[in-house]
């Protein structure tokens, strides 16, 4: 990852301060989404790491995942799949628990999604404790596939997500 890419993201992410709650500072990437050239190079670097690995299909976490998700699965030329918060998805589905501080989230995944033999890349805009991440890479092996590796642009270091990963390959563009 080049130092001037790093600049960049760090001068135009917006720090927010307690939201969505309080004591916590929000990590707003719409400002990334506002400006193309750069939205083109987060999409170059998040797909560097994975390149010459084989991946056929692209997951993207909703809701932030799907707005870099679809742009690497686009340029790899492959099939994106979204892993869904519960009851969005019409067809038939899957469904994995994943536990937050406070409580417990569900992610759902169409069960045609990635089936046996796909090489799976997962895709998120935010790493931060790995709850969210983990849930989709188990998600994605109960039906079939096999996890190639994450890819995030933005690591929250000090939550330690990465734990929860421990034998993943998790790429991320920038890290605080
Ligand atoms: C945020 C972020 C990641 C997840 C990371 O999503 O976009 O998906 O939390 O957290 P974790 O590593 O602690 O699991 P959120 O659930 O806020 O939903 P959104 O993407 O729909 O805004
Ligand atoms: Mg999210």
């Amino acid at each position: 990852m080049t130092a001037i890419l790093t600049e960049r993201l760090s001068a135009t992410l917006r720090d927010v301060p307690d939201f969505p709650s309080p004591g916590i500072l929000f990590k707003d990437i719409t400002p990334v989404l506002a400006d193309p050239a750069l939205m083109r190079d987060v999409i170059t670097a998040m797909l560097a790491p994975l390149r010459g690995s084989g991946v056929t299909h692209v997951v993207g976490v909703e809701s932030r995942g799907f707005l870099f998700g679809v742009p690497m699965a686009l340029q790899l030329d492959v099939p994106f799949a979204p892993a869904r918060k519960p009851g969005k998805l019409p067809w038939k589905t899957a469904r994995e628990s994943y536990d937050l501080e406070y409580r417990s989230d569900v992610l759902e995944m169409h069960t045609d999604a990635v089936g046996a033999g796909a090489r799976v890349l997962v895709v998120d805009d935010v790493l931060a404790t790995g709850g969210t991440a983990a849930a989709t890479c188990r998600l994605i092996e109960r039906l079939g596939g096999s996890v190639v590796g994450v890819s995030v642009l933005v690591e929250l270091g000090f939550l330690h997500g990465r734990a929860k990963l421990p034998d993943r390959a998790v790429h991320a563009v920038v890290t605080f």
